[in-house]
């Protein structure tokens, strides 16, 4: 967990952030916006086509161990289709990372011709990343540098002017990411990111939290929770479809908690506990590996 995932986005630091982020954005000739995978629309900035213009762009999906493979595949069209130099990475294990220089250099080709043309080939072209908190843009840059631990942001240094890391012959990526905000008035994205853990659990108490993740599941990917909770369809209360997304994920955490035994004295469920252990198990992949959005 980073401190960041505690910044409090109001309009003033919304406002001071945008104007770092045009600051910055003069400096570079593309930019990389890292998404988290497994919610690509949700922990993606709103206000990130208006903020880069028309700077060549690319889409870094990240977290893809964690995602549903498919879903991916069909992210990375989706952007494609868009414009977009797509790249997808697991930064825990490196997977992808070497695909970002040769999609960097392809995605600036045009730019380098032109330079070329002007008589200054040899003038570096540079990039920048940019994502919300906790997406895995410094982990994505040590990588990218070949560095492991310390936060590229908490190097010393930083501050005394703008750092670059070589990417590639003529090739700089800006050492420090660029954090934007999340779509944080849309309750449904707020939930998202709590889920993923991008944002702190307190949005909602717990049990409505992993009520609604189980809900969303039980659409989405319903197989992996009868298997994991030994749910059974038929033993849901008759009414259940018609019952709001929580009290869908409620009726079914109950039975979950049920085939656990998850009980208090008396012989009450423990539905908090349940709650604990969903979020859990759906964080650390134990339930398996989705994507909660489609394009
Ligand atoms: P940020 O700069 O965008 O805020 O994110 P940061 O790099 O700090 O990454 C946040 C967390 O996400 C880190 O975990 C990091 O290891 C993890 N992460 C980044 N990319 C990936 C990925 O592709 N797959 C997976 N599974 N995890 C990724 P942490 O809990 O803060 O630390 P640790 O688990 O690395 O010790």
């Amino acid at each position: 967990m980073t401190d960041e995932l505690n910044i409090q986005w109001y309009p003033g630091h919304m406002t001071k952030t945008r104007r770092m982020m045009e600051g910055e954005l003069k400096l570079v000739d593309a930019v990389c916006e890292l998404l988290d995978a497994r919610i690509p629309v949700s922990s993606r900035n709103p206000d990130i086509d208006a903020l880069c213009g028309t700077k060549p762009r690319m889409v870094i999906l990240n977290r893809i161990d964690m995602a549903d493979p498919a879903r991916t595949k069909a992210w990375a069209e989706h952007f494609k289709a868009r414009g977009f130099s797509v790249i997808q990475t697991d930064c825990k294990s490196r997977k992808g990372i070497a695909d970002f220089s040769p999609a960097l250099n392809r995605l600036l080709a045009e730019k380098r011709r032109r330079y070329a043309e002007k008589g200054m080939s040899g003038k570096p072209l540079k990039a920048m990343v940019v994502g919300i908190p906790n997406v895995g843009k410094s982990t994505f840059i040590n990588q990218v540098a070949g560095r492991k631990g310390a936060k590229a942001e908490n190097r010393p240094g930083v501050t005394r002017g703008k750092q670059w890391v070589t990417v590639d012959q003529g090739l700089l990526l800006l050492d420090t990411p660029g954090i934007l905000w999340p779509k944080f008035e849309d309750p449904e994205v707020g939930l998202r990111l709590a889920w993923t853990g991008a944002v702190k659990d307190d949005i909602l108490d717990t049990e409505t939290l992993a009520a609604r993740l189980t809900a969303q599941l039980w659409q989405d990917y319903p197989q992996a929770l009868q298997e994991r909770y030994k749910l059974d369809e038929a033993l849901l209360p008759a009414d259940f479809r018609e019952r709001t997304l929580a009290a869908q994920g409620f009726a079914l955490m109950e039975q979950a908690a049920k085939n656990r035994g998850f009980l208090l004295p008396g012989a009450e469920l423990d539905m908090e506990r349940m709650a604990k252990v969903l979020l859990e198990e759906y964080r650390s992949c134990k339930l398996g590996r989705f994507t909660l959005e489609t394009p």
